[in-house]
């Protein structure tokens, strides 16, 4: 299997004048070529900042970066500014809720699209830049018309289809989504989505989807990670941790989330909030929102254990030790 992506404590922290907010903390994940790895986690856990970290999207001057990075054999932190842009779009992509607004408002769709692909294919010819812009409209459903149209004649999901076909012009081995489909409509969502898994067959694009919805990381997703307050604490196949999840935020998690299929069944929530983000905590992170937590779980912080399978935890009671 070929490896994109090895991330290795990877840790951001965001300065200002008076105070720091650690954000990620020593996360580590990897991924492989055709691999879909949904990141879950409650609003603020530090998903986006991941993300944007790894883009090198986070002005250096007011946020830390520590860990290591490797995309393809490169190391993503050392790159220079060139280095980067020749990166973007080509193999590495992202799109975000608010990636539309980068569209221009005076300038025809596929007249952007076409610009993008210019980038890093310059000596394309006329015919084959818009034969690509169009195959890429089709991929995600829109119909050849939407090649002359403005922005504000677009749907808000038509926009966004826009940018993830942006995103695919030049096949990228690694595709971020950082909450890209959540504003859209079930069924567009439910389109793109399906798409997003065709296009992976026929392209081997591997995938990032950062998420609130369990259940398109259930439908769309061979991998997950789920983050709690700037900590990953578990990883793995989607099915194994869906069945039998190891940790017990991850537990709590799929519990508030309605099955796909079978039965109704009671929601729950976990109750609590997530920490203060701008201290450094003792022991396990989760421990004050833990129901199973212990004297040493407030102690210390557990160690990322491997429970085979790609599948990796941090708490001291998920190994079977308790
Ligand atoms: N530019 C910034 N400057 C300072 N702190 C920030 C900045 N952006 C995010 N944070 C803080 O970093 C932490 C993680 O935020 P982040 O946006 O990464 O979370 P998230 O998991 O993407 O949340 P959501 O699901 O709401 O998008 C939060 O405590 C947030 O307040
Ligand atoms: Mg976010």
């Amino acid at each position: 299997m070929e490896r994109i992506l090895t991330v290795n404590d990877l840790s951001v922290t965001y300065i200002s004048k008076n105070k720091s907010t650690y954000a990620v903390c020593d996360a580590s994940f990897v991924i492989d070529r055709g691999d879909s790895l949904g990141v879950v986690g409650e609003s603020g856990s530090g998903k986006s900042t991941m993300a944007m970290a790894l883009l090198r999207l986070l002005s250096e001057k007011s946020v830390d970066i520590d860990g290591q990075a490797d995309f393809c054999g490169e190391d993503l932190f050392a790159m220079n500014k060139n280095e980067l842009a020749k990166l973007r779009w080509k193999k590495l992509s992202a799109v975000f809720q608010k990636s539309m607004n980068s569209l221009s408002p005076v300038h025809r769709i596929g007249d952007q699209i076409e610009d993008i692909y210019r980038i890093h294919e310059p000596s394309a010819t006329h015919r084959q830049t818009r034969e690509r812009a169009l195959k890429m409209l089709s991929l995600v459903n829109l119909n050849d018309r939407v090649y002359r149209l403005y922005p504000h004649e677009l749907s808000g999901g038509m926009l966004q289809r826009v940018m993830i076909a942006v995103s695919l012009l030049h096949e990228p081995d690694l595709l971020i989504l950082d909450e890209a489909t959540t504003a859209l409509d079930v069924v567009t969502q439910g389109q793109i989505l399906e798409e997003l898994r065709r296009m992976e067959r026929e392209l081997s694009t591997s995938r990032i989807i950062i998420t609130h919805d369990m259940s398109v990381v259930a439908a769309g997703c061979n991998r997950v990670a789920v983050m709690y307050a700037g900590h990953m604490l578990e990883t793995g196949p989607v099915e194994r941790i869906l069945r039998k999840p190891a940790h017990p935020y991850s537990r709590g998690l799929i519990a508030a989330f309605p099955p796909l299929k079978g039965d109704r069944v009671e929601l729950k929530s976990i109750p609590g909030y997530l920490p203060d983000m701008t201290v450094r905590h003792e022991g396990c992170i989760f421990a004050p929102r833990c129901e199973d937590a212990q004297e040493k779980c407030r102690k210390e912080s557990p160690e990322r254990s491997n429970l085979g399978d790609g599948h990796t935890v941090s708490c001291h009671f998920a190994g079977g030790e308790k």
